[in-house]
């Protein structure tokens, strides 16, 4: 039988909170990323591994992007959580592909995209400034494309946005 693992890394709790779910429907393991290191998972056929977005970073996925040797051959399946709306196709496929992906996705790696939860009274001292400084630097900016001043509005996104429904299509591929 087919071996499946979920890992996650979370800040805020999005991303285990997915984590539980895809583990639930899939009968799993989820585990959090500190406690796994890289040759754990040779026993496991499909690794989904989970991150927030953190200006564009998926954290932590280096983990799989820096031992894609030692996973070749498995199944590979990487969820983000952000606050970024889903159908902003341009920065799912475009910034956050090329920041995380320097050498393309390879192609045993499939990726899927979640809504998370930025609540601004949960975030720390450090997040606050750094979403402040980072909308003063776009709102600057002469001429803004659609694309910041989307992005300037996400800085004071505040709520929680995770929703179990989204996680049907990664489950299907997951179990395919
Ligand atoms: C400093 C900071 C930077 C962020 N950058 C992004 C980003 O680049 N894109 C995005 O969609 N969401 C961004 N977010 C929102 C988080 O990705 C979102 O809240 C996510 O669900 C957090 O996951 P976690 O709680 O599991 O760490 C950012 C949040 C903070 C606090």
């Amino acid at each position: 039988m087919s071996k499946t693992i979920v890992i996650y890394k979370t800040k805020y709790g999005s991303t285990k909170t997915y984590a539980h779910w895809i583990a639930e429907e899939l009968g799993c393991g989820a585990v959090n990323a500190k406690d796994i290191k890289i040759d754990d998972l040779s026993q496991y056929d499909t690794v989904i591994y989970g991150g927030g977005l953190y200006a564009e970073i998926i954290n932590g996925v280096t983990l799989i992007t820096k031992n894609m040797e030692k996973l070749s051959g498995k199944k590979i399946i990487i969820y983000t959580t952000g606050i970024t709306p889903l159908d902003v196709r341009a920065y799912y496929d475009g910034e956050v592909l090329e920041k995380n992906f320097k050498n393309g996705v390879p192609e045993n790696v499939k990726i899927f995209n979640f809504l998370g939860k930025m609540k601004m009274d949960e975030l720390t001292l450090v997040h606050r400034a750094a979403l402040k400084s980072l909308k003063k630097i776009m709102s600057a900016k002469e001429n803004p494309s659609d694309m910041i001043k989307l992005l300037i509005e996400l800085c004071d996104a505040d709520g929680d946005f995770c929703d179990r429904t989204q996680i049907r299509e990664l489950c299907e591929y997951a179990k395919s």
